[in-house]
Order: C-alpha cells, then structure tokens, then sequence
C-alpha cells in the first residue's frame, strides 16, 4: 500500500517535472567550452608553446639507458628497494614519471609510487626507489647534452652524478669526466614514452611568476562574449564549462594552480544570460585525479582519487551551488567528469553523487544535478538506481567513435549505422520513461575514417545529432575551440559541416 501509493506520487511527481523540464528548453543542443579554465594541450597547443624545457613537463614518462651497458635503468620490483641497470627491454618498472620543480630540477617516480633518491635519506650513494615523502634528497637535474637532448647525465642532491657502473649498481657517486660518450657511466640516452599536457602541466610549466599572467591572458581571450553571441545565433541554446577544483579556492587556489578562473566563469554566467544560453557547471577535475587524463589536472597521471578525497570534492560542488543557484541561466551541475573505473568503485562513487546532489539541493531545488557514467568496465545503467531516488537528475553518456582499434576499421556507413544501431540502443538504456534524463554531454565529428570527404563528415554529424536529439536531456558537442577543425564546433557550422 505504501508503496503503491509512493509510486503514484512519483509517477506524478515525474510528469510534473517532465512538463517542467521541458519549458526549460530541454533537450539541449550544447557545446562544451574545453581547454578554457581547464587547460588541454591538444586542443590549443599556443598556451603551452614558450614553456621553457617544454617535453619535460610534469608526468612526463622517461625510460633511461645506459649505452655503456646497452641497458635500461628500472626500480627493482616496480619500487621500495634499490635501481639496477640489467633490463634489456623497458615497460612499466623501467619507466619514471617526472615532478618538474622547475625546468631544470625534477622528481622521478616509480612504478609502486615511491621517488627515486639517494638511501638515508640522501646521506648514502645508493640509488633507491623507497621514499613516498619526496624531499631534497629525492631531486634530480637533469644535464642535457646540448646538442643531442635525449643525451642526459642526472645530477643528485650531493652533488655528483648518477652512473651505472655494472648492472647491479647504480650510485651517484660519479664525479669522473665530464663528456657524453658511450663508454662513460654516467650517460644515459632518455626516450619519451608519454606526455600530459593539462592545468597542472602548463601553470607549473611557467611556474608561479610566469603562470598567473599566462593563464588570465588566456581566460580572458579564449572565450569572450563575442562567442555566446555566435552560439546563440546559431541554434546553441546551454554550454557545458569544465571546471577544476582550484576554483573553490580562487583567488589564492594551491600551487601551481593560479586564481582567476572564477572570474571568467562568472563572466560566462553574464553573457549566457545577455543571449539566452544556459549553463551547465561541469567539474571536470578532482583533486587526485579521477581517471589519470590531461584533462583531470592530474600532475603524473596516477588516478588517486577515492573515499578520502570525497569531502573536499563534495565541498567544491557545495560552493559553485551556492555561488551560481539563484542565477537565472543555471540549468545543472555536473559532480563529477568521467571517473574511470575500476579505479574509482561504484561503492565510492555513490557516495559522493549522494553527497554532492545533497550538496546542490542545499541551495536549489530546480537545477538538475548530472552524474557521470563511468568509463571503462562499467554498466551504463549503474546510476539509474540511485538516479530514482532523487529528483531532476540526468545521467551523462559520453560517446565516441574512437579510442579503441575496432572504430579504425570501420568506413562511412559503417560508421553511421553504428550510430542508427548501437548508439541508439545504448542510449534508450539509459533513457528510462520513469526514471532519470539522459544525456550525451561529449560527442565529435571526428572519426577513424581517414581522407573523408566534406559530405561524409555532414553525414555522420547530421545521424549524431538526430539520434543524440533523442536524449532527453539533450547532448554537448565536444568542443567549441580546437586547433583540430572537425572537434571545434564553431569551425564546423563556420565552414558548413553541421547547421542546427
Ligand atoms: C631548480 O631547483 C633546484 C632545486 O631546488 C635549485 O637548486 C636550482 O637552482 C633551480 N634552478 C633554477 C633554474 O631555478
């Protein structure tokens, strides 16, 4: 009985807010304003172009060889113990990810974490891979060969160099000759295996004189009201802004971060309103890093965040609600951009969308609240239970044809089926007639296809959008401004590939 009569008044409580939502100008048709107050190399490759000493960012992963030995550099175990140098091939014990502490001086570490340094606490001349702590003793400069930069000496707190003088030993201890032959052990030739190229990057990058004027230069002319105008005149009805979590703490966020960046969003705000456009708030970046991308601000590209990162986060979301509820262009926030699983769990997970949608329902009963799917190994139905409990909220679906070999083999009508078929049928899980609203808040034009011609891409936007449209809360392009043509939207409708 009880329940019967809870879900007659939930069934009307739905309709009530589907009628609701649907005079706010739902489903949206959305662009995502990326790489604006959370920086992303790819899509705007300028704002990092005079770093000095640019390769050697944070989380930069390096392999180092000695071509004496004609082997490679590992911490023993992936970590807690000592380095050698008896690899002849490299992977993941064999990779350092780098700190930079400036453009010279950096931190390397390991598989298991830890940093590489010297034992007793830099008193001994051992190399080591065992402190978490990472101090003086745990700082390295890197020497580069002036003509030949993946030629490196690594130069330790003591003074002296680090050499691989058999495979078994690696000490820095070396104070012999100084030249870059092959016969000397304390040469090392340095490839690159991965970069990142996000927030924590670019403003650590610069460093704290540089990085502040950089950074409001760039927020201040990347987006301006001139591009609210161009979204309104051409069928863009909300925006989608990535935020990180610095921005609770503006104007004074933790190094390296730099304030500024809650002035631009509440410039957004105004100029969403001047033309009719509403905002979704999008927490993009969690402190420690939610999925290891660029994207998440992460500093080495570990994925950390978890249970004793939920309070802070929750307290990020308590303050853009409470700063942005009673603006009329608020339509929703975002807790949380793309976790990734497994290393985020479902458990965890649950717990702080509870925590963050009571965090929002605090200051307003009437924007939507959106939770992230998972990526990774993840139904995509795991947030409907949850999402059924709770009013006006919206599950986000990101989805793109690529990332994953199997889109590489497919040509053009493959591809659109792909959208007619499996996409649609994704998404109607997700769409439940009583439950949550559905939306794709990342989509593309790019694809796997290569040398696809003008009408292709036509195509394959227009099957996008028609079959995206069907989301009931509505989708979000990925992503306004992007040196790459087809992931810039307003290049897009500019040169006539897609029109709303
Ligand atoms: C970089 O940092 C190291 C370690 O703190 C310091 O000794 C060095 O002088 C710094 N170099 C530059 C160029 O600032």
């Amino acid at each position: 009985m009880a329940s019967n009569s809870y879900s007659k008044l939930s069934l009307a409580f739905f309709c009530f807010s589907w009628l609701f939502a649907l005079g706010m100008g739902q489903p949206f048709q959305a662009v995502n304003l990326g790489a604006w107050l959370v920086a992303e190399g790819w899509m705007n490759p300028s704002l990092f172009a005079n770093i000095p000493n640019k390769d050697l960012l944070d989380g930069t992963q390096v392999q180092l060889k000695s071509p004496k030995l004609n082997m490679y550099l590992a911490a023993e175990n992936g970590g807690g113990t000592v380095l050698i140098a008896n690899r002849p091939s490299a992977s993941g014990w064999e990779t350092f990810r780098l700190w930079r502490i400036n453009e010279s001086s950096f931190k390397l570490r390991v598989f298991n974490k830890e940093f590489v340094g010297l034992e007793n606490q830099g008193k001994g001349s051992n190399v080591v891979a065992v402190s978490n702590a990472a101090d003086a003793a745990e700082v390295f400069q890197i020497v580069r060969k002036p003509d030949d930069p993946n030629r490196v000496r690594l130069k330790a707190s003591n003074g002296l160099f680090l050499q691989a003088a058999t495979a078994s030993s690696v000490t820095a201890d070396y104070g012999g000759n100084s030249d870059w032959g092959d016969q000397n052990p304390s040469v090392f030739t340095m490839q690159i295996v991965r970069t990142l190229q996000g927030e924590y990057q670019v403003t650590n990058g610069y460093g704290p004189e540089k990085a502040p004027q950089i950074m409001r230069n760039h927020w201040s002319t990347y987006i301006t009201e001139d591009d609210f105008r161009f979204m309104s005149e051409n069928g863009i009805n909300a925006v989608r802004i990535p935020v990180g979590w610095w921005i609770k703490y503006d104007p004074t966020p933790p190094k390296p971060f730099v304030g500024g960046s809650l002035q631009a969003l509440d410039n957004a705000f105004i100029w969403a309103q001047n033309h009719n456009i509403k905002v979704i708030v999008d927490l993009h970046a969690v402190p420690g890093s939610q999925n290891g991308n660029d994207h998440s601000a992460t500093r080495d590209g570990f994925q950390e965040w978890g249970e004793p990162n939920i309070a802070e986060t929750v307290s990020v979301i308590d303050f853009l609600a409470q700063r942005y509820a009673d603006h009329p262009s608020l339509v929703a926030i975002e807790l949380m951009n793309e976790p990734l699983a497994p290393g985020v769990t479902h458990n965890t997970l649950s717990k702080f969308y509870q925590a963050g949608y009571n965090a929002v329902r605090k200051y307003t009963s009437t924007a939507y609240v959106i939770l992230s799917n998972r990526l990774g190994p993840a139904s995509n139905k795991e947030f409907l239970r949850l999402a059924r409990g709770l009013s006006r909220v919206v599950i986000d679906v990101h989805y793109y044809s690529l990332y994953s070999s199997d889109f590489e083999k497919l040509n053009v009508q493959q591809n659109i089926d792909l959208i007619n078929n499996q996409r649609a049928s994704q998404l109607q899980e997700v769409t439940p007639s009583n439950g949550p609203l559905s939306f794709v808040g990342e989509w593309t034009a790019e694809w796997g296809v290569k040398n696809a011609g003008m009408g292709d891409y036509q195509r394959f936007a227009k099957a996008q959008i028609d079959i995206y449209g069907k989301a009931t809360f509505g989708w979000a392009y990925w992503s306004y401004k992007n040196v790459n043509h087809h992931w810039s939207l307003r290049w897009m409708i500019s040169n006539n590939y897609i029109k709303l």
